[in-house]
C-alpha cells in the first residue's frame, strides 16, 4: 500500500501529527509513506497513492467558531478525486464540530473519499494515537494490519 500524508501546519504541532502517522504506515507495512505540505505536493506520489492523508489544525476562538485553520492554503493543494482520504486535525482545548466541517469541505472542494476522520488533542498526541488513526484508515479501505 502506498500512503502519501499532506499537512498545512503553522508552528509544527500538525506536521509532528503527520510525522507520526507516516512512521505508522511504515511500522504497519506500507510500501511507501510520503510526507508532503499542501502547498507542495508530489503529484507523481499523489497520483499512485492508495490512501492519502491530509491534515490541518483547527481555527476559532476557542469555545466557538471552530474552522480549519489556513483552508487558503489547502484549497491550493490539488483535487484529490477518486482517493481514498483519511482527514486529521490538530488542536489545543476545544475543537467543536469542525471534523465533520473539514472533511465536508475536502469533499467539496477536493473531491475526496473521505473514509476516516480523526482530530488529536496536542497534550495526547503520540505514537500510539497515529497508530491507531492509521489502523483505522487502513481497516476502511479493507487493509488489515497484523503486526
Ligand atoms: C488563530 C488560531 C486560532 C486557534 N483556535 C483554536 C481553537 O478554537 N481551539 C483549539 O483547541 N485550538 C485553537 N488553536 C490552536 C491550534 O489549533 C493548535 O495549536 C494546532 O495544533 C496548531 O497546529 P500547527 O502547529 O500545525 O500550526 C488556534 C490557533 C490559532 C493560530
Amino acid at each position: 500500500m502506498k500512503v502519501v500524508v499532506l499537512y498545512q501546519s503553522r508552528t509544527g504541532k500538525t506536521k509532528h501529527c503527520a510525522e507520526l502517522i507516516g512512521r505508522a504506515a511504515l511500522a504497519a507495512g506500507a510500501e511507501s509513506a510520503g510526507m508532503w505540505p499542501v502547498t507542495n505536493v508530489d503529484h507523481q506520489a499523489l497520483a499512485e497513492a492508495d490512501l492519502v492523508f491530509v491534515g490541518t489544525w483547527v481555527g476559532g476562538i476557542v469555545i466557538a467558531g471552530h474552522h480549519p485553520g489556513d483552508t487558503g492554503k489547502l484549497a491550493k493543494m490539488p483535487a484529490i478525486f477518486d482517493k481514498k482520504v483519511a482527514a486529521f486535525m490538530t488542536y489545543e482545548f476545544h475543537a467543536g464540530s469542525v471534523l465533520s466541517k473539514f472533511s465536508g469541505w475536502l469533499t467539496r472542494q477536493k473531491g475526496a473519499d473521505v473514509i476516516a476522520a480523526r482530530q488529536f488533542r496536542n497534550a495526547k498526541l503520540d505514537e500510539e494515537a497515529a497508530a491507531a488513526f492509521f489502523e483505522e484508515a487502513a481497516a476502511a479501505i479493507g487493509v488489515t494490519i497484523t503486526g
